[in-house]
Order: structure tokens, then C-alpha cells, then sequence
């Protein structure tokens, strides 16, 4: 296989360039990392686990008509995107009380909220992604007040979505984070639904027993955790067939 320039190294992904102008292949890691890089680990089969599960809800998104980066996957930890310029604002929902909104307001994590509510983090490691306000994005222009409407409406959309399909399969969307980005396409410039969505970008609590199936099982050392990740792909129906470790680490030119 041809050997490919890296773009970046985030926590979780890596970026490489793609096969034609315009694209990016998104390769998943296994590692993880909780309270902003403080806490490092591996969660194995992770990469080929979330790669399955984002590649899923891209395609079940795009179908209900919400534009995303989301181009194919192209193998078990690797899938082709398009190339944005990724907005600097993590979009987070919240449906139940959890995480970091349980302490900032002293609630008890479980507490339904009598609406969704929507938050902005300014996408910031050094800072450590600060909590900003809708002012904050479009004084500082990180998005005008025309993309924000329009995000905050996908993002809403894509809650009810979700929502609806975990519950079929018995999870409860606690809550999640969105990223998005901006694209040209016919000499329009459109925001799509950009970077991944799986169980290290979302809360997931099983309908019944309320036990958590997501990246928090990691966060906190509840044990349990390739096991969470694997029964949320099998819920879905995607569980690969060959199982999760079977691709070696990415070909890389620095
Ligand atoms: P929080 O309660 O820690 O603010 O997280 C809210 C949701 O956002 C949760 O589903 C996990 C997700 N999230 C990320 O995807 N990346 C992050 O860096 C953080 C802090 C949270």
C-alpha cells in the first residue's frame, strides 16, 4: 500500500490525506484519554468498534437528510471523509443529567431535564475546552449566526434521531457531543456534521438497569469497558463479524 502523508494526530483519530483533492481518511485508535489527556489508556478493538458505529449513524443521518463528512469506510479502522474546515465549537446535548453538567450544578447524575438542552465548548485543548455561550461564537466568529441556527437545528434533529434509535435497541442517549465543519460545494459553502459519533462522543445507559455502555466505564475504572463497547456495536447490529483485533497500527510518513 502506497504510504500517505499525516495530517494530524488527534487523541483518538489519526487524519491522513485521501486518495482524491478534497478528502481525508480518518483512521481509529484504540487509545483513550478522559479529562483532557490526564488519564491514557488503550480500550482494545475500540478503533474498529467506533469506526463501525460512527460509519452506521453517518449513513442512518444522511438518509433522514442531515449532511455529513461521512464518504465510506474503507476498512476495519479507516474511513474516507470529506475535507472541512472543522468549526472550533463542541455542539453537546443533553437530555439527562450527567458528567460535567451533574457538577457544575451539584444535580444528581440521572435527573431528567425537562428539555434538551444544548451546550458550546470552545475546541480548545490548552484551555481545556471552556464552556462558551452562542455571544462567544459569533463575536469571536467562529460561526456566524446563520451557521449556529442552522447547527442548532441539525443538532436537534439529530437528538431526536438518535434518541429513537437507541431506544429500539435499548440504550437511553444520555447525552453526546457534535462536531461540525464547513464545506464548498457547488460554489456554496454548506455545514456538515463532521468528526465521529460512537460511545467515547455519547453517554449510553442501558433502558433497564441504567448501566453505562460507553466511554464513562473508562473515565471512572468501572471495568467492563471493551465489553461496553462491543454490546452497544451488537445492539446496533454491527458487531464485526471477525471481531475487533484484526488490523495492525496505521502505515504513517511523517
Ligand atoms: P461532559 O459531561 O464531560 O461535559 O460530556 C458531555 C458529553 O460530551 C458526553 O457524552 C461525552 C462527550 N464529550 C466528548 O465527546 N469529548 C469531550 O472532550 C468531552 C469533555 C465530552
Amino acid at each position: 500500500m502506497a504510504r500517505r502523508r499525516q495530517i494530524y494526530e488527534g487523541k483518538a483519530k489519526i487524519l491522513f490525506e485521501g486518495p482524491e483533492p478534497g478528502t481525508v481518511v480518518q483512521y481509529f485508535k484504540d487509545d483513550a484519554t478522559a479529562f483532557n489527556n490526564q488519564k491514557k489508556g488503550t480500550i482494545t478493538g475500540k478503533g474498529v468498534i467506533n469506526n463501525r458505529i460512527s460509519e452506521y449513524l453517518m449513513i442512518k443521518l444522511g438518509a433522514i437528510g442531515v449532511p455529513t463528512h461521512f464518504v465510506r469506510r474503507l476498512n476495519m479502522r479507516e474511513q474516507l471523509v470529506r475535507e472541512v474546515e472543522i468549526i472550533p465549537v463542541e455542539v453537546v446535548v443533553r437530555n439527562v443529567v450527567a458528567g460535567s453538567m451533574a457538577k457544575r450544578f451539584g444535580m444528581e447524575e440521572g435527573t431528567e431535564l425537562p428539555r434538551s438542552i444544548v451546550e458550546f465548548c470552545y475546541k480548545s485543548d490548552d484551555l481545556d475546552d471552556p464552556l462558551i455561550t452562542e455571544e462567544h461564537i459569533t463575536a469571536f466568529g467562529w460561526a456566524t449566526p446563520q451557521e449556529l441556527d442552522e447547527i442548532v437545528a441539525t443538532t436537534l434533529r439529530i437528538n431526536d434521531f438518535l434518541c429513537g434509535l437507541f431506544l429500539g435497541v435499548g440504550l437511553k442517549l444520555i447525552d453526546f457531543k457534535l462536531e461540525y465543519g464547513r464545506l464548498w460545494e457547488n460554489e456554496q459553502l454548506r455545514i456538515v456534521l463532521a468528526d465521529e459519533i460512537s460511545p467515547d462522543s455519547c453517554r449510553l445507559w442501558d433502558v433497564k438497569t441504567n448501566e453505562k455502555l460507553d466511554k464513562d466505564r473508562f473515565r471512572r475504572d468501572l471495568g467492563g469497558v471493551e465489553e461496553a463497547y462491543q454490546e452497544v456495536a451488537r445492539r446496533l447490529g454491527i458487531l464485526p463479524e471477525s471481531g475487533p483485533r484484526d488490523m495492525p497500527g496505521p502505515d504513517t510518513m511523517q
